[in-house]
């Protein structure tokens, strides 16, 4: 396990060669000609990062480390979040991005290209006629859906049929296009994946278990960094590896666990933050679908309302697009209502959690 969490050590002569083909990492001698080798650069249209203006190729190799390997990445990211990789420092931070948002020529857009992209949007069937109804047909890929509810919920039994039914072929209501096989992130927290479940579900689709399992990449996460280190990871190989569904289950639990009392909130928040916005550029660059699960907090000073609210505050729940509540019924179903959605009304249905997995009452 230590070894997980150990960095690469590297003797002093593997170090110095990158210090010096590296303009923003030696920064007394050098800062002069990285300027004049940046603003040269600034003339072209970049294709990759490393074209970049400020971005030497040790640059772009650490920015790849923290997850920032595509232009996308850079044109969408903030100053703090760049300036704080090795020591980039702000000013090149600032230059790096505006070259990025350069290159993608990023500013306003007409609505019909918006639609356009949204028509590119898929959404994943979830093993239930009624929620997928509910759903305005399925979970929907490029965005951040939560789920959160109590302990028991069906939250972790949900996120297993998603991980399975992604797999199915297009015309079946998942994302397998016939060619290249859809791979699956699963970034567990509390140790609760099960790949029983996997292949219980699996059968039910008539899909073959063994090469279902074989998709899905389980994470096993220790801590709240080693959780936001495998969303690096995520972002770094989607595109290579055809990850289409990011599942974090659960996204806060570390934080709060490790962030406790009123004092360290402000911390909390700030890298509960930066983890979110990993997993929204995973959602936008790659189409992906990105489900988080999150438990409820008895809040026992609210007196109107419900007083279960989900965790980790408005932070989480400004970055869901959907936001779904499940709550449970008699047996094994469970009733899910739709809390917050662009453009799905506020509503409600019932599901069973089966054998085989999520199914209608
Ligand atoms: P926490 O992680 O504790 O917050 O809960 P959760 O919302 O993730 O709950 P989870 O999805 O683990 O749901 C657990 C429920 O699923 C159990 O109460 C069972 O009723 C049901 N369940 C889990 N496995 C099976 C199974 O193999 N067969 C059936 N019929 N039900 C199952
Ligand atoms: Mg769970």
């Amino acid at each position: 396990m230590a070894s997980k969490h150990a960095s690469k050590v590297v003797s002093a002569e593997e170090a110095v060669p990158e210090l010096i083909e590296d303009p923003v990492l030696v920064k007394s001698e050098q800062e002069a000609k990285a300027d004049a080798k940046a603003d040269a650069k600034s003339n072209d249209t970049p294709t990759s990062v490393e074209e970049l203006a400020g971005v030497g190729p040790a640059t772009a190799k650490k920015l790849a480390e923290n997850g920032y390997a595509t232009i996308m990445a850079l044109a969408t990211a903030s100053v703090a979040e760049i300036a704080n990789i090795g020591s980039i420092g702000e000013k090149t931070a600032q230059k790096i991005i505006e070259s990025a948002r350069g290159a993608l020529n990023l500013s306003f857009e007409t609505a019909d290209i918006v639609n356009t992209r949204r028509k590119a949007m898929s959404r994943v069937t979830t093993g239930s006629n009624e929620l997928n109804k509910l759903l305005g047909g399925g979970m929907e890929t490029g965005s951040m859906t939560e789920l959160y509810g109590e302990f028991r919920s069906g939250k972790t039994q949900l996120a297993h049929q998603l991980c399975v039914c992604a797999q199915l072929p297009i015309e079946k209501g998942g994302l397998y296009d016939g060619k290249n096989p859809v791979t699956v992130a699963y970034i567990d927290t509390e140790g609760t994946f099960r790949p029983e479940r996997i292949i219980a579900m699996a059968q039910r689709f008539e899909l073959d278990p063994e090469a279902t399992l074989k998709n899905i990449q389980v994470g096993r996460a220790y801590n709240s960094d080693h959780q936001m280190c495998l969303a690096d990871k995520v972002l770094q190989t989607a595109q290579e590896k055809n990850i289409r569904v990011l599942i974090v289950d659960s996204l806060v639990s570390h934080f709060r666990a490790e962030f406790m009392g009123r004092g360290t909130l402000a911390n909390r928040q700030q890298k509960l933050n930066q983890h979110l916005h990993a997993l929204l550029r995973a959602a936008e660059m790659n189409n992906m679908l990105v489900i988080v699960t999150n438990q409820v907090q008895a809040k026992p000073d609210v007196f109107f309302g419900d007083p279960n609210q989900a965790s980790g505050g408005n932070i989480v729940a400004h970055a869901s697009q959907t936001r779904l509540k499940l709550r449970k019924s008699k047996g094994p179903l469970r009733v899910v209502q739709v809390v917050d959605s662009p453009l799905l009304p506020e509503s409600e249905c019932v599901f069973s959690i089966t054998e085989a997995g999520i199914a209608d009452e």
